[in-house]
């Protein structure tokens, strides 16, 4: 498929007969294709046992990590599939050795779960967290990081998301990179909502480690995610916060020996299944082409924040150079969650986020609960004011 078709998109996903489902920041509607992957997965386990099914799957379960690496420009070595975009991030983080007084820098958007994390090594391990300041346009501000990396020789780990849960901003990631290795620092990059929403090519990024998740614009099953390290990293023997004996060897009784591959982040028991459905929608999401999924997702989305403008006693809340797929909001005289409830009534699915998971941003901006929408490529102009017309309804 080079151009979206629209009408085979939608005949794939069943969901599309049930909802109007414009939440894929949250968790998407998977294609049948997947739902049958996952299915299949469990009924062989069910017939031939758990073991004899993965056995028997291994050649297309390896093929899992060819899929991947395939989507991120990256070999399939350099490849950790884990439970979620979280966990992945968090191997990676978590391996990375700091001194005293080392610095971080992160950006004002920085998802919750990753900032908590660099908190708990503040206090325990003494490291510094420093915010790159946003520009006017409310993306990460490159000329201040310029300069804090000239001023400091201090910083270890450039960190940053992407794509925020919330905001539609888009940090100009690939730029990072670039600032990153000319000063050698180790970057770090949360690409969580970017998979599956606009492609991903770790060596235009030249990032160290990259995490996502399966479940939102990758149309994958809940409990899925990936980690990207770096073969450089893999060689220089980067030691995992936590190994188990699929991570590394045991091969004498004092000694273990790491593996050469990513998997080293992984530990022995998974569900086959959901790597199943991974691999099905990351081969979907790559036959339907991700540029022509971010014209028509973003696309959907412009259009979208548009038609909210025109309601009265709507705000948006949406940030950066170019706006991505999701479009937060508020509705005057509406709490987001109670909104959300009253839409989902209705078979539209929407969400609400709240400050805490972007508490810097939403410090400095002030930000209460929003709601947020975010449509994918297998909806349709019609959806977008179905919610439109329901909001303007309220
Ligand atoms: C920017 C960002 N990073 C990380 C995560 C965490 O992903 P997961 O729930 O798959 O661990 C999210 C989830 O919403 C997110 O929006």
């Amino acid at each position: 498929m080079s151009e979206i078709d629209i009408e085979k998109i939608r005949a794939d996903t069943p969901g599309v007969g049930h909802v109007n489902h414009l939440l894929a920041c949250g968790s998407s509607l998977m294609p049948q294709q997947v739902i049958d992957a996952l299915a299949d997965h469990h009924r062989l386990e069910g017939q031939i046992g758990g073991y004899e099914a993965h056995a028997a799957r291994l050649d297309s379960l390896e093929g899992v990590y060819d899929s991947v690496a395939r989507l991120i420009n990256a070999s399939p070595t350099e490849i950790a599939l884990v439970e979620n975009a979280t966990v992945g991030w968090a191997h990676a983080f978590y391996a990375l050795e700091f001194e005293p007084g080392d610095r971080i820098l992160t950006c004002e958007a920085e998802y919750a779960a990753n900032y908590v994390a660099y908190l708990q090594r503040e206090k325990r391990d003494g490291i510094v967290i420093d915010v790159i300041p946003s520009d006017e346009a409310g993306a990460i501000d490159l000329d201040a990081l310029r300069s804090m990396t000239a001023k400091s020789d201090r910083v270890k780990l450039i960190s940053i998301t992407w794509i925020p849960t919330n905001g539609g901003l888009v940090n100009p990631a690939a730029e990072v990179g670039a600032i990153a290795k000319e000063h050698g620092i180790t970057y770090l990059l949360d690409a969580c909502q970017a998979a599956g929403q606009t492609p991903i090519d770790v060596e235009a990024l030249q990032c160290d480690f990259l995490s996502a998740t399966g479940r939102k614009f990758l149309r994958g099953p809940r409990g899925t995610g990936f980690l990207y390290v770096r073969q450089s990293h893999l060689d220089a023997g980067i030691e995992p916060a936590i190994i188990d004996h699929y991570g590394a060897d045991w091969v004498a009784t004092d000694r273990y020996q790491l593996r050469d591959d990513a998997r080293r982040f992984e530990t022995w028991e998974n569900s086959y299944a959901l790597r199943a459905g991974l691999g099905v929608a990351v081969d979907y999401a790559l036959d339907v082409g991700i540029e022509a999924i971010q014209d028509r997702a973003w696309g959907l989305a412009a259009s979208l924040r548009e038609k909210i403008s025109q309601i009265s006693g709507a705000t948006l809340f949406d940030l950066g150079h170019q706006k991505c797929a999701i479009v937060t909001f508020t509705i005057e005289g509406q709490d987001p969650y109670e909104l959300a409830a009253t839409l989902r009534e209705q078979k539209i699915n929407i969400g609400a986020s709240d400050p805490e998971s972007t508490l810097l941003d939403s410090t400095a901006r002030k930000l209460s609960p929003l709601n947020r929408a975010a449509p994918h490529y297998f909806n349709t102009e019609e959806e977008i004011d179905q919610l439109v017309s329901s909001l303007a309804a309220l």
